[in-house]
């Protein structure tokens, strides 16, 4: 048996025989025959190979560098988590200190950013304030663009993983009217980030170790997930030797979109506009008779339960327990208990996702819905860098560059504008 795939073009009899690897086939191997492959958003095309991410959609399967999520919910921090998807290892007791030492000795921003970040219109959204302000880091580091030294490049993920829960920590506040709160050194990572955010006048502010822990979970679950838009946008600006700034700014812009990092602010609305345990049965009629969506349940890849979704509901019960509980969290528990049930959802494979309690825990944080893509974006930092450290190393990689399809006009004969005519329309001149 060969590892190979046989493709006729019945058209003309030609065939090719095509290598199989790693349960792929090159594209490039229908050149042959003159003809490309033509796949709109992905659906069955892998752009890259990766040694991060593993996800099992089939068997609700997520692992970072081999290592299950279940177990680094449990056991890591995010921080330890961030540098696994970089260094592609667990780090070693010295190697996490002088990690967590590095990132927390290049938390404070340049005095010129926080400027910038002052001149935004008062009611700026957060993303929007963020996506800028990381794109214009990169005129504070040129030496970035030399992003064929390692040196230069780990220098650059260093300071994006310290700096980006600084900006967006003053995004919040400014959106706030509060003045920004620097970077306190003595805290934990995560502990920092809530100081920043959410510090008034007290010397300094101390988090309950049980929210520190469960943001920490939360930012450990959002760290990577392979190929999704983002990461593909961080790999793709990343392939023309833009700066990492440049090219996060860019992955940060797409985890803007609704279809992204928006999905758990649908789950809140949908959440409040049930209102009541008691309409639970109305709501599903009405999803099952196809208006509208169960907001936060399906998954393009997840077929089965997100393993994500299963860590944060036991986040969230720690959440709430000081935060006191949600009337929406109550809501969101009947909803999944009747849906898991329910033929229609079983039969179409349809489970929480990561996104169905996400923005309830946010929002018993105190966090306005616009910080929730900020939220995403702080972790994802971690994510983003590794692929694209990946992208920038691999010999096979080029600048990233589609085929399509061309199905507009034939070619035809330029017309001066005095000649032209909508279709159908009499001229000017004659009406
Ligand atoms: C995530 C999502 C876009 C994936 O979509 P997809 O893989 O392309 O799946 P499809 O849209 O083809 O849906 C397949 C079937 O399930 C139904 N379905 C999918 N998600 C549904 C949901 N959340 N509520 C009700 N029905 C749903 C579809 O209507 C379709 O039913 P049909 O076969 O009778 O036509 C989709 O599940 C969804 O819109 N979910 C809600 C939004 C959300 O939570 N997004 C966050 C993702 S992290």
């Amino acid at each position: 048996m060969r590892d190979t795939v046989t493709i006729t073009d019945n058209r003309t009899g030609k065939t090719v025989e095509v290598p199989i690897d790693e349960g792929a086939i090159r594209a490039t191997g229908l050149k042959e025959l003159g003809l490309s492959s033509y796949d709109p958003a992905f659906l069955n095309t892998a752009s890259v190979t990766s040694r991060i991410t593993y996800i099992d959609g089939d068997a609700g399967i997520l692992r970072y560098r081999g290592y299950p999520i279940e177990q680094l919910a449990e056991e890591s921090t995010y921080l330890e988590t961030a540098y696994l998807l970089i260094h592609g290892e667990l780090p070693t007791q010295d190697e996490l200190y002088g990690w967590t030492h590095e990132i927390t000795h290049h938390t404070f921003l340049h005095e010129n950013l926080k400027e910038l970040m002052h001149g935004f219109r008062y009611d700026a959204h957060p993303m929007g304030m963020l996506v800028s302000a990381v794109a214009a880091l990169s005129t504070f580091y040129p030496e970035a663009s030399l992003v064929d030294d390692e040196a230069t490049r780990m220098a650059q993920v260093v300071r994006l993983i310290a700096k980006v829960p600084t900006i967006a920590a003053f995004s919040y506040r400014h959106s706030r009217g509060l003045p920004y709160v620097y970077p306190d050194n003595e805290l934990g990572f995560t502990e920092n980030f809530l100081s920043m955010m959410f510090r008034i006048a007290e010397p300094r502010y101390r988090a309950e170790p049980e929210l520190i822990r469960a943001l920490d979970v939360l930012f450990i679950l959002h760290a990577d997930h392979e190929q999704n838009c983002s990461a593909n946008v961080m790999r793709s600006i990343g392939s023309s030797k833009a700066d990492p700034y440049s090219a996060l700014a860019g992955a940060a812009a797409a985890l803007y979109g609704p279809l992204h990092g928006g999905a758990n602010e649908a789950v809140l609305k949908m959440l409040a506009e049930i209102g009541d345990v008691k309409r639970i049965p109305e709501f599903i009629a009405r999803v099952k008779a196809g208006e509208g969506r169960l907001m936060g349940f399906g998954h393009r890849v997840y077929k089965n339960y997100d393993p994500r979704a299963k860590i944060i509901k036991q986040t969230a019960d720690a959440v709430f327990e000081i935060t006191g509980r949600n009337r929406l969290l109550d809501i969101a528990l009947e909803l999944e208990k009747i849906a898991l049930e329910d033929e229609y959802f079983v039969t179409r494979k349809l489970y929480p996702n990561v996104d169905f309690y996400s923005g309830i825990i946010y929002q018993a944080l105190g966090l306005p819905i616009a910080m929730f893509p900020v939220m995403f974006a702080i972790p994802r930092t971690a994510g983003w860098l590794a692929q694209w450290l990946e992208g920038v190393t691999d010999p096979e990689q080029k600048i990233a560059r589609p085929r399509q399809v061309y199905v507009g006009a034939a070619e035809r004969d330029y017309v001066g504008l005095g000649y032209r005519r909508t279709p159908g329309a009499r001229s000017l001149a004659t009406a």
